[in-house]
């Protein structure tokens, strides 16, 4: 039964959860998985929704002190999409069978413009039944009614960390915590289904913080949510850093499902280069993301070590979500909340 676990987590506060944390990191409970899993097979059954991912452009004007793609990186290669090649890289995976893309960029200003417009609307014109979400950073509301205005479905923005503090320690100024959330809290009301997330095991994360992560996403409801280990990024601030650990980013996995039962949870990236994807898939998550960027782009979208050895191979993701007992669901997979 999973009720019990449920209202927990529906209902527990910020110090409660953080005791409850420290005390089971090393050990979390069967129990917290059994009932993620159940509950997310009542509500979306055994599919595992694919999601075509397309790194449209690793140029970025941003600083965030772990991010490979960070402004300063300056031996990384840059490269930009152009719309053509974006267009048709999902043409590409919509001849594979994908119904579901999410185009990710840094913040490129090239990008944050019209152009970005354009590309939903090109998208959406050839490929009406398609799902389209877009990852691509900050933008000013009125862009973000563009984008949506020309058909994108969906906007991933993570919230990183839900502590002013702690975001600051992690993005550097002009980015600040308060614009973070009003950009959050303005693509929900430009009507897209929104994505929140965080980090498990980033520099200078607590357990009251990651308690105040997940506590912002049950205040926050947003429709997907994103939670994936922090891994270092050679030339970055924090390349000495340790990885954040596979076993708690999947028991945070747990959590947000009990506290989030509508929404769709990607087994990250992230967590399958730390080796715990199939955990995360039986243990709430019920989204996967290969990666269908172009090959001779797809090692210079590098935000963290060991990324680029990470291939898309739909094929084999498709085996493994069988070998769980699971269906792979190449359809839209809108998100029930
Ligand atoms: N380790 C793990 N995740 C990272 N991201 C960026 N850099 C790293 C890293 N070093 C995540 C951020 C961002 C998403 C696109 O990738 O959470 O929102």
């Amino acid at each position: 039964m999973y009720s019990d676990l449920m209202n927990w987590a529906q209902s527990v506060q910020r110090e409660e959860l953080a005791a409850w944390i420290a005390a089971h990191r090393e050990n979390p409970p069967g129990a917290l998985f059994e009932a993620a899993d159940a509950l997310r097979r009542r509500v979306y059954g055994d599919r595992v929704f694919f999601r075509g991912l397309i790194e449209f452009s690793n140029i970025c004007a941003r600083g965030c002190r772990y991010c490979g793609l960070n402004a300063s990186q300056t031996s990384l290669h840059r490269y930009r999409m152009t719309e053509a090649e974006i267009v048709c890289a999902v043409s590409a995976g919509y001849r594979r069978g994908f119904r579901s893309f999410v185009l990710q960029s840094g913040e490129d200003p090239y990008y944050q413009s019209p152009r970005l417009v354009s590309v939903v609307a090109q998208i959406k014109e050839q490929h009406p039944d398609c799902a389209v979400t877009l990852s691509a950073g900050e933008m000013s509301e009125a862009l973000y009614r563009a984008l949506y205005d020309a058909g994108a479905d969906r906007y991933l923005l993570r919230h990183e960390t839900a502590d002013a503090e702690h975001y600051a320690g992690l993005h550097p100024a002009p980015m600040s915590f308060q614009h973070r959330m009003k950009c959050l809290r303005t693509l929900k009301a430009v009507g897209f289904a929104t994505g929140a997330g965080f980090m498990v095991g980033s520099p200078g994360q607590t357990d009251e913080r990651l308690a105040g992560d997940l506590l912002f996403l049950r205040a926050f409801q947003p429709h997907m949510a994103g939670i994936g280990p922090f891994i270092p990024a050679k030339g970055t601030a924090f390349e000495a850093e340790p990885a954040g650990s596979a076993n708690l980013t999947v028991m945070m996995v747990a959590l947000a499902r009990l506290m989030l039962p509508l929404a769709t949870l990607p087994a990250t990236t992230a967590l399958g280069a730390l080796g715990g994807r199939d955990r995360a898939l039986l243990a709430g998550a019920n989204v996967l993301m290969p990666d269908l960027t172009p090959p001779h782009y797809r090692a210079d979208y590098k935000l963290y070590d060991g990324k680029a050895e990470v291939d898309a191979q739909v094929d084999q993701m498709v085996r493994e979500v069988e070998a769980l007992g699971l269906t792979a669901d190449f359809s839209r997979g809108d998100p029930l909340g």
